[in-house]
């Protein structure tokens, strides 16, 4: 992790130096975080024998744990209950005690959003990452809903104008109890916002030390590649996992030749991959999954081959099926990191310990292939939700 000085003036100089280095490394179209590692490369990177705390691997600029922890959680059925998107809950007072186990575990990378509440899961990180933690971890969390800052409600669409990131940016280190923000993403591209406006916004936040890099979330390519011109973007977050693959086709590439790091959400597939649903499963209303096309009735007995596939290939490595899906993403590039959600510190516990399963050549080639062989009936998201992903940000004038 790139940990600049902690002191509050020499820290503010640092990074206002850094974000101008960073500005002219991109027009040379070179990661400057991949020009700093060639220089630097004389111990070769080796995770043998090594505790699972001690993995480490490259994600952009950062050098994290190879599994994150997604914070995305929202009021549940009483003032101290907080709930996820589908059908599992927890106490506030456990939830705050599994990102502390997971920190003790030896997570470093933790994402979390505005809207995942709204405000309350930057609340409660904030607060988990009392006593210490905080400068032991990279804190991620994302701006670009239209969010009324005192109640929380949605008051339209996105909004990435550069005032409501700057108001936003301000409430979010309050929330988050810290002087900086390691990671901000950009959560869905503004279609009437140029991304060029939404970078320089970011870079001087970085040049104030509020933010030290940032991300877009489920961008358009040409989105990414005027973002990177504008000022070097360190991380893209999108959904991709063996249910969903389709970043591999351009976004995956493109993270490679700009040295930017990926981060898959939802990379157990909304749990699809755990192997906790079956072909009769039907949602709750409340259940983000009721309303998502690859999960619906018609649907769901037909994409019940891939977690046949995934128990199949769980058992042959002795491992869980979420363990095999989460390292399967791993295994696909090094500087992929997974944020698999979860209420529950036994699955926290399970889906950590799957750093440090690998698969050989041969066992990735034939496993790929098998999944390939599974064709996914049904779309990825609600059409409203999926029409907000692969936007093309608006042309600067
Ligand atoms: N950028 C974006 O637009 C975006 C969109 C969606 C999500 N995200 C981020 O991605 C994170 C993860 O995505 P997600 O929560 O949607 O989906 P996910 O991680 O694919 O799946 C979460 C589901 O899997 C279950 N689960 C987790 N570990 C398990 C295990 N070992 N065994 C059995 N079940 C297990 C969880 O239930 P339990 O609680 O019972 O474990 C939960 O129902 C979110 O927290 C959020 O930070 C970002």
């Amino acid at each position: 992790m790139t940990t600049p000085p902690t002191d509050s003036i020499s820290r503010r100089q640092f990074l206002a130096t850094a974000a101008t280095t960073l500005g002219a490394a991109a027009t040379l179209g070179v990661a400057p975080w991949l020009v700093a590692e060639a220089q630097t490369a004389d111990t070769p990177r080796t995770t043998a024998d090594k505790p699972t705390s001690a993995l480490r691997r490259r994600l952009g600029p950062f050098e994290v744990f190879p599994i994150g922890l997604g914070v995305q959680w929202h009021p549940g059925h009483n003032s101290q209950a907080v709930a996820d998107l589908y059908s599992s809950s927890t106490s506030r007072q456990e939830g705050i005690a599994l990102i502390r186990r997971a920190v003790e575990l030896g997570v470093t990378l933790f994402d979390t959003a505005e809207v995942y509440g709204p405000f309350l899961s930057e609340e409660l990180l904030g607060e988990a990452l009392q006593g210490g933690l905080r400068d032991r971890v990279v804190v991620s969390t994302k701006f670009g809903f239209d969010i009324d800052p005192v109640t929380g409600q949605r008051r339209g669409n996105l909004n990435s104008r550069p005032e409501h990131i700057r108001q936003v940016v301000e409430a979010q280190l309050r929330r988050l109890r810290t002087d900086r923000i390691d990671l901000l993403y950009q959560h869905r591209v503004d279609p009437n916002v140029p991304i060029e406006d939404v970078a320089g916004t970011i870079k001087e936040l970085v040049q104030q030390g509020k933010v030290l890099h940032y991300g877009l979330s489920e961008p358009g390519p040409q989105t990414i590649r005027r973002a990177y011109k504008e000022y070097p973007v360190a991380v893209i977050e999108n959904e991709y996992s063996m249910l969903y693959r389709g970043p591999e086709t351009q976004i995956l590439p493109l993270c490679e030749e700009l040295g930017i790091g990926f981060v898959p959400w939802s990379p157990l597939g909304m749990g699809f991959l755990t192997g906790t649903i079956s072909a009769t499963s039907r949602f709750e209303k409340q259940d983000f999954r009721a309303s998502v096309p690859r999960f619906a009735p018609d649907t769901l007995p037909a994409n019940m081959a891939l977690v046949e596939l995934v128990k199949t290939w769980a058992t042959r490595k002795h491992i869980t099926p979420a363990q095999l899906a989460l390292a399967w993403l791993t295994a696909q590039k090094p500087w992929i990191v997974p944020i698999p959600g979860t209420t529950n510190m036994a699955h926290l516990e399970e889906n950590v310990a799957a750093a440090s399963i690998t698969f050989s050549a041969s066992e990735l080639k034939e496993l790929n292939a098998a999944i390939a062989a599974i064709p996914i009936q049904g779309a990825r998201l609600p059409p409203a939700v999926l029409s907000a992903t692969g936007v093309e940000a608006a042309p600067k004038q």
